[in-house]
């Protein structure tokens, strides 16, 4: 029987190339890309993933010309008003995860909302990655630690992660042919399985959702004991 991942983790990439090959600006690609991330949302939901964690623009993005950053911005706001009444419906707990102090007031107040209002659905926990890396993170979780005197330990980093409310990603899929986790969840992807797909975002499809689980299913999870282990602690929980 196949086994859905708990945790699915996505690397949202190509929406620029995927509008440059089509002669329309970047922006048409983001469009796109918020479509493809509509699709896959009610896809994971649909097999029983649990949580689905996106990255939607990152620290780094605000290097992108202007008229872009602009416009991602833009399509969040409209993101928002057309998408949380169905994710509602679908039962879709959002977060959004980075650092808002940099965000507009009206951009900060939309993602509070949208996080009151989804607060009580069970179905798929929704992480969008807004103004997050994965060093701020980290950093941002130091600091937290520090603050409160506590020893820099495993648990007490943990604890203080922008993702502390699930547990580590066991699928990373990165989409758009580049095969580098760019600054995304470096903490918590330590023992997630890597899956690298050549579509380009808005063309990832349930095909190709349904690729990265059967790849995940081939892989042997060790978390660092040998494979001979791995089998004798299967064969003792089938046993049980
Ligand atoms: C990377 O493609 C994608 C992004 C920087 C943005 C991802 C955003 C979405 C999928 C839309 C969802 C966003 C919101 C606002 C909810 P790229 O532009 O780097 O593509 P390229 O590598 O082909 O240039």
């Amino acid at each position: 029987m196949r086994q859905i991942p708990h945790h699915i983790a996505i690397v949202m990439d190509g929406n620029g190339r995927w509008a440059t090959r089509r002669l329309l600006p970047r922006v048409a690609g983001h469009r796109q890309g918020v479509e493809s991330l509509s699709r896959c949302v009610r896809a994971c939901a649909a097999r029983g993933v649990a949580v689905l964690t996106v990255f939607a623009f990152s620290s780094e993005n605000w290097n992108r010309p202007a008229d872009e950053v602009s416009g991602l911005m833009q399509l969040l706001l409209k993101a928002l008003a057309r998408e949380v009444p169905k994710l509602q419906r679908e039962g879709v707990q959002l977060h959004f995860v980075g650092e808002r102090a940099r965000l507009s007031p009206e951009i900060g107040a939309g993602l509070a909302e949208a996080e009151a209002a989804t607060a009580h659905n069970r179905r798929l926990v929704l992480n969008v990655c807004f103004n997050y890396g994965g060093r701020w993170d980290i950093a941002q979780a130091a600091a937290r630690v520090a603050a409160q005197g506590l020893p820099f330990d495993d648990e007490n980093l943990s604890r203080a992660l922008a993702l502390a409310h699930v547990p580590d990603p066991d699928l990373l899929i990165r989409t758009g042919g580049e095969q580098r986790i760019s600054n995304f969840l470096l903490w918590q992807a330590a023992y997630s399985e890597l899956y690298f797909s050549d579509k380009l975002w808005p063309e990832f499809d349930e095909d190709e959702l349904d690729a990265a689980i059967a790849a995940f299913n081939r892989r042997e999870r060790r978390f660092g004991k040998t494979s001979a282990q791995v089998t004798a602690a299967d064969g003792e929980r089938q046993a049980a």
